[in-house]
């Protein structure tokens, strides 16, 4: 049964490894000479202690197949003082993750001093004595100064502006926006052509922020205050064209397949706007863990006034989610995979095209067509 109401009063009721051990900045220069180069710069560590080893030993539980190196890594009792902010910020996520919260918070405080540019130690430090479990859509604050400010607006600007160029091109009638959050894409697209609209979205607060903007604007809409997969289990009418832009990414595989054979089948044209993320086989496979740290602290520097609420209250939570014990935010992953779920779900055409580039991974558009499209 259809949960709707018109004119958004339903919303008023209620975001490769292989595995080489290359240290950051040498790249380019010649091993011999690199290797020295590192011996000479960093201090000497006793063994069991720095990055591999912390590394190791999260790696370890989860690894079949391991080499004499992991094993001796694993044998020798580690420092409790690390000598490297990586080697600092690996084993507060790892203590984060298992849920010991005054060791990840002391690993935390020692990386921030070993680099004291750290952001990343430094907001790690806060959200672990913090230590606050609230859901990232809960309370929208943050996520609203996420998507308002850093890469985000060259990323949105790309959305909105492919989104407005196919409502342009195929003219639907009627539109459907699957996790919609506040509209920060959806509602610029509506100019040229607006159709009316459907939008799901299980966060009370964000889903008000757009039924109030599409109402102000005198959209003709419904909106349904739930997730994608409770809308798809109960609701039986076809639109014109779904999209869905960084939501889907929010369900379990399963679920994932199952909203999108309910997607193919009520619709003949599905638009889907992810991030492109090759999976990996462990989140704490050596290449992959710095090249998330790197990433990380970019992702952070992209904001200023807004850092500490935007770090703590989305980013952090969303990325510490991969690596966490608890139930994860989000299940992303590789276009390639994206497009193998939506053949699955019965669309018969698919394209691709690369979007945006974004500090995470670059954004992609889908567009996937049921018939001879
Ligand atoms: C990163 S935001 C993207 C929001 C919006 N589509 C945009 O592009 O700005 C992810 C959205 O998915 C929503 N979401 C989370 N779980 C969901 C689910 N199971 N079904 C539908 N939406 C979901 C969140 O509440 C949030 O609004």
């Amino acid at each position: 049964m259809d949960q709707g109401r018109p004119g958004g009063a339903a919303a008023a009721s209620r975001a490769s490894g292989r595995r080489t051990r290359r240290r950051p900045g040498a790249a380019g220069v010649p091993l011999q000479i690199r290797c020295v180069a590192v011996a000479r710069a960093r201090p000497r560590r006793a063994p069991g202690v720095g990055l591999p080893a912390v590394l190791a030993r999260a790696v370890l539980p989860r690894r079949s197949h391991l080499n004499e190196e992991h094993v001796l890594i694993h044998q020798t009792h580690p420092a409790d003082i690390h000598t490297d902010t990586e080697t600092a910020l690996c084993a507060a996520i790892r203590a984060y993750s298992s849920g010991d919260t005054t060791t990840a918070h002391s690993a935390a405080v020692q990386a921030r001093a070993l680099d004291p540019d750290s952001e990343l130690a430094r907001l790690l430090a806060v959200i672990i004595a913090g230590c606050d479990a609230a859901g990232v859509y809960d309370s929208p604050a943050a996520f609203r100064a996420f998507i308002r400010g850093g890469g985000n607006i060259g990323l949105y600007e790309a959305t909105s502006g492919a989104l407005r160029e196919l409502y342009q091109r195929h003219r639907p009638q009627r539109l459907l926006d699957i996790g919609t959050g506040d509209g920060m894409a959806l509602l610029p697209a509506l100019t040229e052509h607006s159709p009316a609209v459907g939008v799901v979205e299980p966060s009370a607060a964000l889903l008000a922020e757009t039924t109030a903007e599409l109402t102000r604007r005198g959209i003709p809409h419904l909106a349904w205050p739930c997730t994608a997969q409770d809308f798809t289990a109960t609701h039986t009418r076809r639109w014109d064209l779904v999209q869905s832009t960084f939501a889907l990414q929010s369900l379990p595989e399963a679920d994932k397949a199952r909203v999108l054979r309910w997607i193919a089948a009520h619709t003949d044209r599905f638009v889907l706007v992810e991030f492109d993320v090759p999976e990996v086989e462990s989140v704490w496979e050596p290449a992959w863990f710095r090249d998330c740290l790197a990433r990380l602290e970019r992702g952070l520097r992209e904001y200023d006034d807004d850092r500490d609420l935007v770090g703590a209250g989305f980013i952090l939570p969303v990325i510490l989610g991969k690596f966490g014990t608890s139930t994860p935010t989000n299940y992303e992953l590789a276009i390639d995979a994206w497009e193998a779920l939506l053949r699955e779900a019965g669309f018969a055409g698919i394209t691709t095209r690369r979007l945006a580039d974004y500090w995470w991974r670059p954004a992609f558009l889908g567009e996937a067509v049921t018939g001879a499209g």
